[in-house]
Formats: C-alpha cells, structure tokens, sequence
C-alpha cells in the first residue's frame, strides 16, 4: 500500500544567482530508483513503518534489510509504506497521519526507516516512532548527499528543545513524545499525527553544497511543534518568516 501523504514545502532555498527557479529533472519517482539530483530537483524516498525487528534478516538479526531488496527471509510484508517527493535542498515538514503510526499495528512498538535507491541503497537506522506508553510527535531527517547521490539519512535529535516547558510533552529518547494515553486511536483526543522536518546535506551532482541543515541546525531556539500545533491556520507563513 502506497500512501502519499501531505507534504509542505516551507521555504525555497533553492533560487539560482539569476533569481530563475530550478526545474525538477529527476525523472526517478519510485524509492527505489537510484538516481542522481540537482539543486531544485524532486526527489523520491521512502518510509517504511513497522516493528524493528521487520527490519532485519530473520535468521540473522544484525543484518538490516534494504526495503528495495525485498529479502525473502525480510518480513516486510507487515509494514506501511509512505511514499515523499520533496525539492531537494528544501526546508520540508512531513506529515505521517497518526493511524499510521499507531503501535497497535506493530506489537511492541512502531519504527521507522527512511530509504532510496537499489543498486545504491541508503537506509536509515529503524527510528523509534511509538509504542502503547508513548508516541513521537516531532523528528527532524536529514538526507545526505554526495555528487548528487543518497548517501545516507540520518535521524538527528534535538535534545526536546522543541516542547520544552509544555507539560503536555515527554521526553522520550531525546524526542518529544505524547503518552499513548492521550492520543487518537488509543482512547484519548490528541492528534499524535507524526511532523517530520527533512533537510539537506552534502553536495549535488555538480558539487553545489546543500546547505538547508545548517541553516535549520543554527537556529537553536526555534521550536517545530510550536509552528506544527498551528498547521491548520498557516504554517507556511511562519515558517516563511524565519526563512525569507
Ligand atoms: C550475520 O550477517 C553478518 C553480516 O552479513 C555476518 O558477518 C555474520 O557472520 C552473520 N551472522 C550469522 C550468525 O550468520
Ligand atoms: C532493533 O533490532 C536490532 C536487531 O535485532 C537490535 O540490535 C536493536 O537493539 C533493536 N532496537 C531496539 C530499540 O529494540
Ligand atoms: C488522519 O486520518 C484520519 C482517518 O483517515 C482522518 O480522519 C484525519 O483527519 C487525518 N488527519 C490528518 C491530520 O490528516
Ligand atoms: C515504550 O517505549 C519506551 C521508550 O523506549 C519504553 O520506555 C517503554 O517501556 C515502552 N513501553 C512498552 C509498553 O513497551
Ligand atoms: C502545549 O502543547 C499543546 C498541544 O499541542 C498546546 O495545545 C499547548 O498550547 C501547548 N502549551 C504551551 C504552554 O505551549
């Protein structure tokens, strides 16, 4: 099952010297695809939900399974598939709809892995997204390149900087997390749908830097979940408003 979800482009970093806009060249549009990308290019990748151990060989557990192999031994079949075509070196937020991050579809708990390419395949580690006692709300992925090919992407914490002070929150692991208890699908009212903020890092297929990860690493005081909490009433102004 392919589910395309909503995706937000925040902010374009991508303007060339001349002011003109990037066409998206890549003609790559499965995960699976390996490819090569430009600034203001597509690019297509995945993330796979499941349990951590879906993730791994079965018979040989500390080998993790690339999604695009489809391993017979892997069982993948008991994942969720979310499929994302952000702009690359765009400031992106993803949004993962909280039926799909709900634990109860996976047992002891919910991962995630982000992944693109085949031949060249580059997957995360499994990323902890929920279980019975807690769900993550907030995570930021950054996707690093080399001469425009997917190295690797790289969950990177933020130390719950972004709901500090809010009782609301837990801090699970580094991440901000809202006990199970309180969220839709597991008897309470909270939307514990999942925001994903993606950033770039590395070099393009012609050497240019991808820079939007430093950009967003810099601005320390800056809070997600608080601009993520008003995605109904116009995120994308505020975000603008650190961007521009
Ligand atoms: C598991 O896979 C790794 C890497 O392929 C290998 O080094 C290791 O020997 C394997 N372990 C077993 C028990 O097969
Ligand atoms: C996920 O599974 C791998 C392989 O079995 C294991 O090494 C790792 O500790 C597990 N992670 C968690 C958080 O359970
Ligand atoms: C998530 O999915 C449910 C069920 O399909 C839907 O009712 C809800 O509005 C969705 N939430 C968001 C934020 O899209
Ligand atoms: C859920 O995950 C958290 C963080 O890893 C852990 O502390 C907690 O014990 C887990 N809850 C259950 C019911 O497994
Ligand atoms: C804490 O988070 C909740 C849930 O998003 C929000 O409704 C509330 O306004 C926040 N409180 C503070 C003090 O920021």
């Amino acid at each position: 099952m392919v589910l395309v979800l909503l995706l937000l482009v925040i902010s374009s970093s991508s303007r060339g010297a001349g002011g003109a806009r990037a066409e998206d060249r890549n003609t790559a549009f499965s995960p699976c695809d390996d490819t090569t990308v430009l600034k203001g290019d597509g690019f297509t990748f995945g993330l796979l939900i499941g349990s951590n151990a879906s993730f791994f060989l079965q018979n040989n557990r500390t080998t993790q399974v690339s999604p695009c192999s489809l391993h017979p031994e892997g069982n993948l079949f008991s994942t969720r598939l979310s499929v994302f075509r952000p702009k690359v070196d765009e400031i992106s937020l993803l949004i993962v709809n909280y039926t799909q991050v709900n634990p109860e579809n996976f047992g002891l708990g919910g991962y995630a892995v982000a992944y693109a390419g085949s031949q060249f395949a580059a997957v995360s580690v499994p990323q902890f997204l929920a279980n019975s006692s807690y769900h993550i709300t907030s995570l930021s992925l950054v996707l690093d390149f080399d001469t425009g090919r997917i190295k690797t992407p790289l969950w990177k914490s933020d130390g719950c900087k972004a709901c500090q002070g809010n009782s609301s929150f837990v801090c699970v692991h580094g991440e901000c997390a809202i006990p199970s208890k309180y969220c839709k699908g597991s008897g309470g009212m909270e939307d514990c749908s999942l925001s994903i903020q993606l950033t770039w890092s590395g070099t393009d297929q012609r050497y240019q830097v991808l820079n939007s990860w430093y950009q967003i690493n810099n601005l320390g005081q800056y809070s997600l979940y608080n601009l993520y909490s008003n995605l109904m009433s116009g995120l994308s102004n505020q975000y603008n408003s650190y961007f521009h």
